[in-house]
């Protein structure tokens, strides 16, 4: 990975210059210095060393660290998870190592993953953000399989996003999925309403196609746009949404970055979803016939990985972001050992040539499966 986009070694050396310039300063500069050393070591700090990525530009660029944290499932879709206490340890955890970046939307749980991030991040307001994202219809608590994005009802989620996650401006608020029965230039001007009344700060959308990309960044500056993009699906690539966000200044945020777990390498064909909180029994590419083949991806990384002392995780997340200097990952755990695991990509240098060796490999092996069932696909590239 090559220097210049990113590096945690390059951020710790300026880490040192900056203490050692603090040395020379009077005694309360010492004294800070000394209790945000002491801080780091007791894990409550919020000094973590993370780069910095910007997704945007110009009046709306929004500095983030370079990896976010992806909070679903800590409450939704991915079967068991810890308990709340444990999780909003381990969200302050990724606090006190740099993270400042988190998203949930109103779907997840319903309204349980907003809540558990208000609880958990709203002490650090101002330091860190919390994005979500509104579309999908919710009725006293439930999903019900439909869109609405109509401003009323954005206008509504919003004032209830806000109370969730006890703040008084969302730092991002995406459209989760376009809704064919209200106009994007609907959308974009309830946005623009908000910005203008301080109750969101930027925007963006997920899973949409570069033609709506355009249309409502016109009405409305996008600030990312939300999409799937691993290694097992670079559609991104392919229908122009990636090109569209470079050419627009829009940044980018891959969602399911390690394929729902999948290029983690620790599910295969025997493991067991939970059919209650876990969608991806219902998704092609997750049946076991699927995952039996699409393991050989997997063993893929692994290779690549091993000759250079990375996980498969480190290396799905380092190849997203070589990709573009815009691209923003969130990956989503449960466990302080993942999330540590997941922080270290930044530490490897990995050339050009050689990301480009890995795509030929895994290009060799076909993906299994779709990645969603014909319901949920009706839903994107809109
Ligand atoms: N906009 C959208 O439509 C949309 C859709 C889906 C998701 N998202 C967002 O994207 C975020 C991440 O997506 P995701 O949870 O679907 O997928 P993901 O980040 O690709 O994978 C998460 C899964 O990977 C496992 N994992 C994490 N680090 C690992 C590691 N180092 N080794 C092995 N396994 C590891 C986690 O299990 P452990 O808990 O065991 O670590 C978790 O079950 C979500 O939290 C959500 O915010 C957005």
């Amino acid at each position: 990975m090559s220097e210049n986009k990113f590096s945690r070694r390059g951020f710790l050396k300026t880490l040192g210059m900056t203490m050692g310039a603090m040395a020379l300063e009077p005694t309360y500069n010492k004294v800070q210095a000394a209790t945000n050393i002491l801080e780091r070591k007791e894990g409550k700090s919020i000094y973590g060393g993370i780069p910095l990525r910007t997704l945007g530009s110009g009046n709306t660029a929004f500095n983030v660290s370079a990896l976010g944290f992806g909070v679903m499932g800590m409450t939704y879709n991915r079967s068991q998870h810890p308990d709340k206490k444990q999780c909003i340890r381990l969200l302050h955890e990724a606090v006190d190592r740099g993270i400042t970046l988190f998203d949930t939307a109103i779907i997840y749980g319903p309204l349980t993953n907003e809540i558990l991030a208000g609880e958990a991040l709203s002490e650090f307001h101002g330091k860190i953000n919390v994005t979500t994202k509104f579309g999908h219809e919710v009725v006293n608590g439930k999903g019900t399989g439909r869109q609405d994005s109509r401003p009323a009802t954005i206008r509504q989620y919003c004032e209830e996003s806000l109370r969730r996650l006890r703040t008084d401006c969302i730092p991002m608020f995406y459209q989760h999925r376009f809704d064919p029965n209200t106009p994007i230039e609907d959308v974009a001007g309830t946005i623009c309403d908000l910005m203008k009344e301080g109750k969101v700060l930027h925007w963006g959308m997920c899973e949409v196609s570069p033609e709506t990309i355009r249309k409502a960044h016109a009405e409305c500056p996008l600030t990312a746009v939300q999409s799937e993009y691993h290694l097992m699906h670079r559609i991104v690539e392919e229908n122009g949404v990636l090109d569209t966000c470079k050419n627009l200044g829009i940044g980018f945020v891959p969602y399911s970055p390690l394929n729902r777990g999948f290029l983690g390498g620790s599910i295969n064909e025997y493991t067991v979803f939970d059919r209650n909180n876990d969608n991806r029994h219902t998704l092609p590419r997750f049946q076991p016939e699927a995952m039996r083949a699409n393991t050989r991806i997997v063993n893929v990384l692994q290779d690549f990985g091993r000759k250079r002392g990375m996980t498969s995780s480190q290396v799905a997340l380092g190849w997203l972001l070589q990709k573009e200097p815009f691209i923003v990952p969130i990956p989503g755990t449960t466990k302080l050992s993942h999330l540590e695991e997941n922080l270290r990509t930044l530490d490897f240098d990995v050339s050009t040539e050689e990301w480009k060796e890995l795509e030929l490999a895994v290009a060799q092996v076909p993906v299994v499966g779709d990645r969603y069932n014909a319901e949920q696909q009706k839903q994107v590239g809109f």
